[in-house]
Parts: structure tokens; C-alpha cells; sequence
């Protein structure tokens, strides 16, 4: 034995130490505490986070017999659970769903989360398998992927604790390159396992704060994670859990899951590409909804417009500006005192600018809170219909000094709280199973709709967010615009274990814990609460609040606009795509800000929420002249593309400053040109599950260099954006993956540029560095000002050839508003671009592979890059005859090597289900 390899063996073979799995996750640990645990006290120096307090080896289980595919497991004499008596039998149910392996460790009749997967899949060239292992007192599993042996998942490192309001799975991944899990502010992409992080998950009314690392949980909650394995392939794993949880990314790499509630029910998703891990986990939860076309356009939002006045007057100065603008959007400022479903004396005509605005071809998306006061007509309503709310569970508990308050309340368990409006609020129980509840907030909203026309639904608060819980003097006291109502008080000083389970969670230690009055029920209602009449206790359903209001507040939007509109939602879980978008919440104007919004984008792409964008410029704190323009020109690629501001903040619009003016109309100009790319992505995400703006390892997963490109991302699978996210920059550096690119913005554009690091210009003059990848055929149109005149403007495309002079592309193209109900009857209109050029000449291929019944605009132009030679424009043929190509608006440069064709109603894309143009080169 040499020395070098009794020292590894030294190293590695005896001493290499597992993870520490902590035994004292609660604040204030201490030697006597952990060992009166029975774990280990051990205080490191290192930087690492180590935990000081773990467990002893061997927490599990043994496997006491085994029935085909269930696995009947029983504690083993391991370490105990400190947080509540273990279960001594519990079960492994292992089954295949297609192509998804399920593991659902857990018993039958434990809590399950009501929520309706379609659980579809999607077949797969390889198999995940389950297998057992054992030692001496410890049973353990691993998931293997047939083709490598690799094991993508492997709990050898001990740790599985069940009992009933403590449940951990741990498992060692196949290596570092993971992504997901949410929400949460991610400063990199890609999950750091060189030190023990704790990511907490349980939806919370919670600013994210991108300034220093942050794992506090936010909105909502995505127990799901993708993973790159050594060799490339990709898998996705899915917790379905909605109980208050959290996951600790650590050394070796490896997690350690903890949720306190409910089973661990596990789905592997094979892959092997990461495209199709998010394809078969979309067609599991469910795609995502293709947002309204207009949906995609450029939104201008405040909180804190004096008044309508102001609200004309800032949305005039953005149109008088030459930007682009879609959407107006309304915050709580419209509402009467904040109620929903009513409008402000200083938001009088509304109504007749809403009309005004249709007739500018723009939307109107106002805001609306799920909470209702407790005393007025749309409360009265859903008593007199037997809507329900969250609920007390019995009459006892009831806080009387609120109750007594409202007579219209004062018999019911209904619990009250406090949210934006002057008086007490109700939670509407949108799980409620006799549908009288979803019935009444359509009725509310149907109503409303009579007297405001809105297109869109905001909805916000819904974590759901209440004001002051548990506090003996919250912020609101303080607050000129908010009466002094009694805060909601749950029962807290007790042993109620759902208010109290033994293991609270990071969501209640990172904020100090019980003895600094943090409890599961803070900022929220209380956990002890009810819904479904009883059926489903807060504690569990909790993280589905936003979902279910997602879900019917769509459903009522489809409903009374006969329209598909769009629905954007702060709170979210798995599937919430299905119903809504998100915005990536109430940021703060810092580039940090900015930066982590790039990568929470992109995140919530892998969540199947593609219609995701952040609040531009960013919402709290006061916005300046550069970060502002930045952030337009970034957010003018997220597909949900807003400018927010909060209350007492100087206005923050573009066309606050001319050069952010001048900025945002050329990103928007970019934008609204290439919809109908942008618009096909989405159809795609839609129909297929697949990403609009996706991480560039998605395309390139054999390339370790994108592994980590937090702050670049592709549009689609042809186009990749570097935004300028660094104040003062007026260079970028970026990595293009090796292939063909050709830039799209100021600098060479039209040029291939070369792959691998590079740095280019980005002043803010410029757009930011944009590229377009050989191989693509990108449909575009004249841009206008609003979507919906866009969409009437002539066809372009946009030919980006590989090094053979081929290149494909696709549009998908509908009437932009109607509702999909199956995209197998969904009337739409598919074309597929093919393009071919060679020595003498080339030729574009159009063929409609789906006839849909709209009228499409002409194909007027066609640029091409990198083509080798001048054509001989009296050469062209259309499907075989001789056509004019307008000699005056068509060029060829031989030095950009860029051939631009421009005739007015070149191509009649409705004429024929092939169409081909072609041509030949001058001779030389
Ligand atoms: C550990 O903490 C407990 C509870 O706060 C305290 O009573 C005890 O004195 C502490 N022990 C040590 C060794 O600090
Ligand atoms: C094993 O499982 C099968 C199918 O679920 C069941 O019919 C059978 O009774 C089980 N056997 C035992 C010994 O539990
Ligand atoms: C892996 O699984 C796939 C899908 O079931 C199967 O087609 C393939 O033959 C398997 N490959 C190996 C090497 O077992
Ligand atoms: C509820 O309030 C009404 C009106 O103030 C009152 O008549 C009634 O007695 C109250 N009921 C309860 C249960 O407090
Ligand atoms: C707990 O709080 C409730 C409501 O504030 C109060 O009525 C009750 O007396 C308290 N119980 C204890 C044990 O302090
Ligand atoms: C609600 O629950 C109560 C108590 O369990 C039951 O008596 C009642 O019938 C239920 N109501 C409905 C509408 O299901
Ligand atoms: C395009 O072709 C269709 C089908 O031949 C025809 O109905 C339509 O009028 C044409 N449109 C134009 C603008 O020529």
C-alpha cells in the first residue's frame, strides 16, 4: 500500500464523514439541549454552516417485509425523533406512472393534498428503477437510471424520520448541478453544496431580499428540483407535500427534506434532456395556460396614484413617449376604502377611460384581494348563497371581540382578520366542495365587470396574507390610512399542535422563533383554522390558498369575459401554471434585485409558471435613471413584462427620464417585433409543456460552462439574452455555447460572432447583447405600438442558417383571445419554415401543418444572415411563378453578408398548404 493511497484511504475510506443532519434546528442550541437529544455536540469553525448539533448515525428504519411493490418498514433501534413519537410501522409504495416513478413513503389515510393533477406522462428512452439496500439496523433505497447505473437518488446516508408532525427524507444526489425548489431569492442558479443551507417553504407574505443570501421562504411554495448528472442526463424529482417544509442543500452533494405533514410522496421524472424533465413534469401537474396575446405586452403599474387623474397622466406620458404600451394596471388605490368590488370617489369615470382605453387597443388588469370586510353588500351576498370562508373549528374559539363587532358574522365561526380594507375581513374557502363559494366570487366579479370592463385578474394577498397576527401592536397601528382594528390572535400560548407542532420550521426559526413572537401563523391566519366545512385543517392547506383562488378566479375571468385574459397570482404551488402567472413579488429597487430576477424567472419556467416577469425598475425603495433602464431593457424578455412602483415613491415610469424613455421604446420595439416568436413560445409551453425563457444548459446540457449562466438565459431554444445587470457597465461578459450565433442588437448585428467567453459593448444606448442562433427561422412582424396592432402588421422572418445554410422555425398563431379548450379543437393556424441555401441559390419552404380559420397577415419581408452571394432578385419563384421582388426596398450587403428581401404582400401565408420561395444566386 503506497502512502498516496493509504492516505485516501485515510481520508475517504474510514474517516469520510457524512452530512450532518441537524438535531437542532430550533435558535438556541446548546451542548446540553442537543445531548439531552441524544445527538452530538460538536462545534465546527468552519465556514461551512455546519450544524453543531446532529444526529448519531443510523436515524431510520428496517424493512420488515415486502408485498410485490410495497415495502413494510418498521423504526429501527437508530437515533429517536426529538420532535414527536416515530411511527413504528410505516410503508414504501413504489409504482410507475409511464414513465414517472413514484415512491410514496407514508400510511394510508394521512393528508393528502386536494389538489387535481392530471398526472399524464410522457414516455421516456429510459427507465428510473427503484432498489433496497440494508446493513445491520438500517434499510435504505436508491432511484438508478437504467441506461448509466447512475443513482439519482440515494437515502444511504440515513435520516428518515416519520411521525405525524415531523417527516425527513435525506438523500445524496448524483452531483452539484441542481436548480429549483422555491420560492426563494436565489443569488445563483445553480444550488451551492459547498455549505449547509436551509431553504424554507411555506407561503408567506414576504418581501424577497436579494442584498445579502437569503433562505427565507416567500410566496409560494415548489418542492421540486431538477438535476444535470455527471454524464449529462437530466432527471426532475417533485415532493408532493403542501404542508410547512423546508430543505437543506449540504455537502457530499446532498438534501435533507423536513416537511410536518401529510406523506412523502416523491415522483422522479427521467428525462433524460432537461427539456424533457420539464415536459414530463408539466404533462404530471399540468401546462401551463397560454396567456391572452395581449398579455404579452407592456404593462405600467403603481400603488399609490393619487387618483385616476394620475393614472391617465402617467400612462399618457408613456404613449406620448413612443413606448409601446399594452396594459394599465390597477392597484388597491381604485377600491373604495380598499374593498373589493367597489371604486374610489377619486377614480370617478374609470369606467369611461377603460373605454377609452379599449379604444387604444389597451387592457385593463385591476387588483383583487382575496379577503372581504365583514360588513358590507358582497359579504352579505355570500352569506345569503352559503359561500363559505376559512373557519374557525368550533364556536369556542371564535375571537369574540372581533366577532361581536359584525352582525353579519357574529353567528358564524368564520375567522376574521385584517388586511388592506378599514374593518375586519373573510377569507373565502376556495376549497369549499359544494362550489357555492367559486359561484359567489364569480358572481362578485361578474358584477363588478358590469361597471368596470376589466380584461385581466391580479390577485395578490394571497398566501394568505393578514395583517398583525399575533401582535399586540402591529405596524397598521402606526399607519394614518389604517384603523386601529384588533389584531387577530391564534392560540399560541397553549399546546395547540397545529399552531404549536414540535418542529416549527425555518419559516418560524429564521424569524426568531416563539420567544420573538414568530410563529407558523404570523403575517398569515391561524393554522388551527378549517376549511371545506371542516374537511381540511389550515395547517395543511395553507400553501394551496393561492392555487385555489388561482383556479376559480380563471374560471370566473374565462367566464365573464368569455375570453382567456390572463390571471396573475403572488402565491402559487405545483400547477398553478395551469391557472395563472406570477410576478416574483415585491422587490426592491437595487440591482441585486435585478440580478436575482433574471434567475427567478427562469426558476419559475422549471415550475411550469412561464408567464413569470418581476416588478420593473423594482417596487419598494426609490428606482434611479440607470437601474431603471436596465431593468426595462432586461424585463423586455420576461413574457410577464410590468413597471410597479410602491406608495411614497417618486414616480418611476420610462417616461420619467429621457434616456429610459428612449430605451424602453427601443427594448419594446425589440419586443413587440418578435411576438410572434414570443407568442409561439408560449403556445408551445402551453400545448407541449414546454419553456419560454429557460436556462441556457436546457440547450446545451453537454456543456458544463452554461451550467451556471444564472444571468443569461434563452429566449426559446434560438434566441439568448446577456441583460446588463452590474451599475455602470457599458461592456458585457457573457459565454455564448459553441455553435453558430449571430448578434441581434447594435453592436455587428447581423454578424456571426464567435462562441465561448467573450465581452462585447452594452452601452446604455445599445440594446443589451441579444443573439440569435444559427439554425433558426424566427417569426416576427412590423412592430407598433399596442400588441393588438402589431398582430395586423405584415409578417417577417427573421433566417439565422447554421454553417450548412439550413435553418427551421415554427408559428403558432391564433385569434390571440379565444379560450383553449383542447388544442386538438383550439383554432389555430401552424407553420412550419424551412430554409435551404446553397452555392447557386436557396429556397424557403412554408408549410401550414395546421389550418386555422383567422385571416393571417402577409409575409412581406425576409432577412437573412450570413448569406454567401448576391441573388439575382429577377430570379425569384412563388410555388413555381416568376414574382417581383421590389428591387428599391431589398438589398444585399456583401460585407454584413445579410440579404434583406422586402415586397409588399410577398407571400400570401393563407394561399396554400406548401408554399415555397426560391431563387438563384447572381452567376459569377
Ligand atoms: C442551554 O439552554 C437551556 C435553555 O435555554 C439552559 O437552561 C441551559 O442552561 C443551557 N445550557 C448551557 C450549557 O448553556
Ligand atoms: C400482497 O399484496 C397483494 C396485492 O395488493 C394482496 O392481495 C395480498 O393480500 C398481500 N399479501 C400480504 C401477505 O399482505
Ligand atoms: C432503459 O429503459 C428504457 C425505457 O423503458 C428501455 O427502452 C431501454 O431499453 C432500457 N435500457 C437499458 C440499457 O436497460
Ligand atoms: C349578533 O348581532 C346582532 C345584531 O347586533 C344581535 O342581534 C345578535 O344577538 C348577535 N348575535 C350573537 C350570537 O352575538
Ligand atoms: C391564551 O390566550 C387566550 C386568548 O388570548 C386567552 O383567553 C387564554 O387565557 C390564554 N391561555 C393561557 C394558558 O395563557
Ligand atoms: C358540515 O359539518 C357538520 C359537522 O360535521 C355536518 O353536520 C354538516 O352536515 C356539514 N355540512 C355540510 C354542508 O356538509
Ligand atoms: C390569400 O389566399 C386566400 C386563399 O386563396 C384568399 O382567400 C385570400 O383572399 C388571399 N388574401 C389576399 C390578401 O390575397
Amino acid at each position: 500500500m503506497n502512502y498516496l493511497f493509504l492516505l485516501s484511504f485515510l481520508l475517504f475510506g474510514t474517516c469520510k464523514a457524512g452530512p450532518r443532519i441537524n438535531c437542532f434546528p430550533e435558535p438556541n442550541a446548546n451542548q446540553s439541549l442537543c445531548e439531552s437529544r441524544g445527538c452530538i455536540w460538536n462545534p465546527v469553525t468552519s465556514e461551512d454552516g455546519a450544524p453543531w448539533c446532529y444526529f448519531k448515525d443510523g436515524v431510520g428504519y428496517n424493512l420488515d417485509s415486502q408485498n410485490g411493490s410495497v415495502y413494510n418498514l418498521r423504526k429501527n433501534n437508530g437515533p429517536k425523533n426529538p420532535w414527536g413519537a416515530d411511527f413504528q410501522n410505516i410503508q414504501i409504495r413504489t409504482s410507475s406512472i409511464g414513465s414517472v416513478l413514484n415512491v410514496k413513503i407514508g400510511l394510508e389515510g394521512r393528508y393528502e393534498p386536494p389538489v387535481d393533477f392530471p398526472r399524464a406522462t410522457l414516455p421516456s428512452s429510459e427507465t428510473l428503477f427503484f432498489t433496497t439496500a440494508s446493513s445491520e439496523d438500517l434499510f435504505w433505497f436508491s432511484v438508478i437510471r437504467n441506461t448509466t447505473n447512475r443513482k439519482i437518488f440515494d437515502t444511504s446516508l440515513g435520516g428518515l424520520i416519520f411521525s405525524d408532525q415531523f417527516l425527513q427524507l435525506s438523500t445524496y444526489l448524483p452531483s452539484e448541478n441542481m436548480y429549483g425548489w422555491g420560492e426563494n431569492a436565489h443569488q445563483t442558479l445553480k444550488h451551492n453544496f459547498s455549505r449547509y443551507l436551509t431553504w424554507g417553504m411555506l407561503a408567506r407574505d414576504q418581501p424577497p431580499n436579494s442584498l445579502n443570501l437569503d433562505t427565507m421562504n416567500l410566496y409560494g411554495v415548489h418542492p421540486f428540483y431538477m438535476c444535470l448528472e455527471p454524464d449529462g442526463n437530466a432527471h426532475g424529482v417533485l415532493i408532493f407535500n403542501s404542508n410547512a417544509q423546508e430543505v437543506t442543500t449540504a455537502p457530499g452533494p446532498s438534501l435533507i427534506y423536513r416537511t410536518i405533514g401529510g406523506n412523502l410522496d416523491v415522483y422522479f421524472f427521467p428525462g433524460p434532456t432537461p427539456a424533457l424533465v420539464t415536459q414530463q413534469y408539466l404533462a404530471f401537474i399540468g401546462k401551463p395556460f397560454l396567456p391572452a396575446y395581449w398579455a404579452l405586452g407592456y404593462q405600467l403599474s403603481r400603488y399609490g396614484y393619487s387618483g385616476l387623474d394620475e393614472m391617465k397622466q402617467r400612462i399618457g406620458a408613456v404613449r406620448d413617449a413612443g413606448i409601446p404600451l399594452d396594459i394599465a394596471v390597477a392597484d388597491i388605490d381604485y377600491m373604495n376604502r380598499y374593498k373589493d368590488f367597489s371604486t374610489n370617489d377619486k377614480w370617478t369615470g374609470f369606467e369611461d377611460y377603460v373605454s377609452q382605453m379599449h379604444g387604444w387597443n389597451m387592457k385593463l388588469i385591476p387588483i383583487f384581494d382575496p379577503a372581504v370586510e365583514a360588513d358590507y353588500l358582497p359579504f352579505q351576498d355570500a352569506q345569503a348563497v352559503q359561500a363559505k370562508f376559512i373557519e374557525w373549528e368550533d364556536f369556542s374559539q371564535v375571537q369574540r371581540d372581533i366577532q361581536n363587532l359584525y352582525p353579519m358574522a357574529n353567528q358564524t365561526k368564520i375567522m376574521l382578520g385584517v388586511v388592506w380594507p378599514d374593518r375586519h375581513v373573510a377569507f373565502p374557502d376556495f376549497l369549499d366542495s359544494t362550489g357555492r363559494t367559486q359561484a359567489w366570487w364569480k358572481y362578485e366579479l361578474e358584477l363588478y365587470h358590469s361597471k368596470l370592463s376589466f380584461d385581466g385578474i391580479w390577485i395578490d394577498m394571497n398566501e394568505p396574507a393578514n395583517f398583525g397576527t399575533n401582535e399586540q401592536h402591529p405596524w397598521y397601528f402606526d399607519d394614518d390610512d389604517h384603523p386601529n382594528d384588533a389584531p387577530l390572535f391564534c392560540p399560541t400560548n397553549g399546546t395547540n399542535r397545529w399552531e404549536l407542532p414540535l418542529f416549527q420550521t425555518h419559516a418560524v426559526y429564521y424569524y426568531g422563533g416563539n420567544e420573538n413572537n414568530a410563529y407558523l401563523s404570523s403575517k398569515t391566519l391561524c393554522l388551527a383554522g378549517v376549511q371545506n366545512n371542516g374537511t381540511f385543517r389550515f395547517y395543511d392547506v395553507k400553501n394551496l390558498y393561492g392555487l385555489t383562488e388561482a383556479i376559480h378566479t380563471q374560471a370566473a375571468l374565462m367566464e365573464v369575459t368569455g375570453k382567456r385574459g390572463a390571471v396573475v397570482s403572488r402565491s402559487t404551488f405545483p400547477s398553478a401554471g395551469r391557472y395563472a402567472g406570477h410576478w416574483l413579488g415585491d422587490n426592491t429597487a437595487r440591482w441585486e434585485d435585478l440580478r436575482t430576477s433574471v434567475i427567478g424567472a427562469q426558476e419559475f419556467n422549471l415550475f411550469g409558471i412561464p408567464f413569470v416577469g418581476s416588478d420593473v425598475c423594482g417596487f419598494l425603495g426609490t428606482s434611479n435613471e440607470e437601474l431603471c433602464l436596465r431593468w426595462q431593457q432586461m424585463g423586455a424578455f420576461h413574457s410577464f413584462f410590468r413597471n410597479h412602483n410602491t406608495l411614497g415613491e417618486p414616480a418611476q415610469d420610462p417616461a420619467v427620464w429621457p434616456a429610459v424613455a428612449t430605451a424602453t421604446r427601443i427594448a419594446n420595439l425589440f419586443r413587440y417585433q418578435y411576438l410572434p416568436y414570443l407568442f409561439s413560445l408560449h403556445f408551445l409551453a402551453s400545448r407541449d409543456g414546454l419553456t419560454v425563457v429557460r436556462p441556457v444548459f436546457f440547450e446545451f446540457p453537454m456543456d458544463t460552462a452554461t451550467f451556471d449562466l444564472g444571468y443569461q438565459f434563452m429566449w426559446g431554444s434560438s434566441i439568448l439574452v446577456a441583460p446588463v445587470v452590474y451599475q455602470g457597465a457599458v461592456t458585457t461578459n457573457l459565454y455564448l455555447p459553441n455553435d453558430v450565433w449571430y448578434s441581434l442588437f447594435d453592436y455587428k448585428y447581423g454578424s456571426q460572432i464567435d462562441s465561448g467567453y467573450i465581452t462585447v459593448p452594452s452601452p446604455t444606448t445599445s440594446r443589451i447583447p441579444v443573439f440569435v442562433r444559427g439554425g433558426s427561422v424566427i417569426p416576427r412582424q412590423t412592430p407598433t405600438t399596442t400588441t393588438t396592432m402589431s398582430r395586423l402588421n405584415p409578417f417577417e422572418l427573421l433566417i439565422a442558417p447554421c454553417q450548412l445554410g439550413k435553418a427551421v422555425g415554427v408559428l403558432y398563431w391564433d385569434d390571440g383571445e379565444r379560450i383553449v379548450n383542447s388544442f386538438d379543437s383550439h383554432d389555430y393556424h401552424q407553420l412550419d419554415f424551412s430554409f435551404v441555401s446553397t452555392s447557386s441559390g436557396a429556397s424557403l419552404t412554408i408549410t401550414r401543418t395546421r389550418k386555422g380559420s383567422i385571416t393571417l397577415p402577409t409575409l412581406d419581408i425576409i432577412e437573412i444572415f450570413n448569406y454567401p452571394s448576391p441573388p439575382n432578385f429577377r430570379s425569384f419563384l412563388l410555388n413555381g411563378q416568376s414574382v417581383n421582388i421590389n428591387v428599391q426596398s431589398s438589398t444585399y450587403s456583401g460585407i454584413t453578408k445579410t440579404l434583406y428581401i422586402s415586397t409588399k404582400s410577398l407571400i400570401n401565408l393563407t394561399s396554400a398548404d406548401v408554399i415555397t420561395l426560391e431563387w438563384n444566386n447572381v452567376s459569377k
